[in-house]
């Protein structure tokens, strides 16, 4: 499955009513994670503890979600970056990270998201499955981006009842790297880590300057809506990537793999997002340089 082509819909089911709940879901565990977040969380005893009251919260997170997926879809996968893997039998899989950016969560440094999607194909299997509707709700700031296949890339507020209208969010034009805002990020295995690091030393001299948000599915939506001009990291999974995909292509980006084939769909080895103009050579560079994970 490539990222250019549209994949096919069940019948009797419309991308809209996909993307609605998606924006739906993702919101009530974005008011979840912001409006139960564990006063002290920060100044917990340990650091120990603190790390497992985090876990808590991505659990119940996770488990919110699974719920009123199920709930609407009974019928669809449901495969959840804490551990659900439900399979469905519609051809449809909802892929979920309920707290992507943990570590800012953690100390309340405000960027970090839940992001739902919903997938055609295999989530399991590198370039077997594309997104076709999805949402990355922002509990800090009250907004919920999202997308669905064809239908562009939009932020709205998180409220339904706010008077502000949706923002259709649009790729930057830019396309030399030397001038390129990029942003990053890191895995938390050391060894992979050490890599990414020696990488970072080649590529910086090229760009204009790296960004490290802390949030994969942040970093996507900040190349869809041009404020940062590329991303690019190794060794991310289906959940960190799935909806922010998406909401890159709606928005006129491009997101691409490490190589040929399976490995030309963004994933662990590679996730390049950037506008069309920018997006090869963003992606040559990481190439060339060496951060592919294996
Ligand atoms: C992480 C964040 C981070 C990225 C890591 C991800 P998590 O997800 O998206 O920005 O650099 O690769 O694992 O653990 O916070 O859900």
């Amino acid at each position: 499955m490539t990222t250019h082509t549209s994949p096919a819909l069940p019948e009797g089911v419309s991308v809209e009513e996909l993307e609605r709940l998606c924006i739906d879901v993702a919101t009530e565990a974005s008011r979840f994670i912001r409006d139960e977040r564990p006063e002290r969380m920060g100044v917990a005893a340990t650091k120990s503890s603190e790390t497992d009251v985090v876990t808590v919260m991505d659990r119940r997170s996770e488990e919110l979600l699974h719920r009123l997926i199920q709930q609407a879809r009974p019928d669809d996968g449901i495969l959840g970056e804490e551990g659900v893997d439900v399979v469905g039998t519609s051809g449809l899989t909802w892929v979920l990270d309920p707290i992507d950016g943990t570590v800012n969560y953690l100390y309340e440094i405000p960027a970090y998201a839940v992001s739902v999607a919903v997938v055609v194909g295999d989530a399991h299997s590198q370039g077997g499955w594309a997104p076709v509707a999805g949402a990355v709700a922002d509990p800090s700031l009250r907004l919920v981006h999202h997308a669905g296949r064809g239908t562009g890339a939009w932020t709205s507020p998180e409220d339904r009842t706010a008077s502000t209208a949706p923002i259709r969010l649009s790729v930057s034009a830019e396309d030399r790297l030397g001038r390129s805002l990029l942003a990053t990020g890191f895995g938390y295995d050391p060894a992979v880590r050490r890599r990414q690091a020696e990488v970072l030393l080649r590529v910086l001299p090229l760009v204009r300057d790296i960004r490290r948000i802390g949030s994969a599915a942040l970093d996507l939506v900040r190349v869809a809506e041009g404020s940062v001009d590329a991303y690019a990291e190794s060794g991310l999974n289906a959940w960190d990537l799935a909806a922010g995909w998406l909401v890159v292509e709606e928005a006129g980006g491009v997101v691409v793999g490490a190589g040929e084939g399976a490995e030309s769909a963004p994933g662990k080895a590679l996730t390049v997002a950037a506008g069309p103009a920018l997006v090869e050579d963003v992606r040559a560079l990481f190439v060339t340089q060496g951060d592919v994970a294996d």
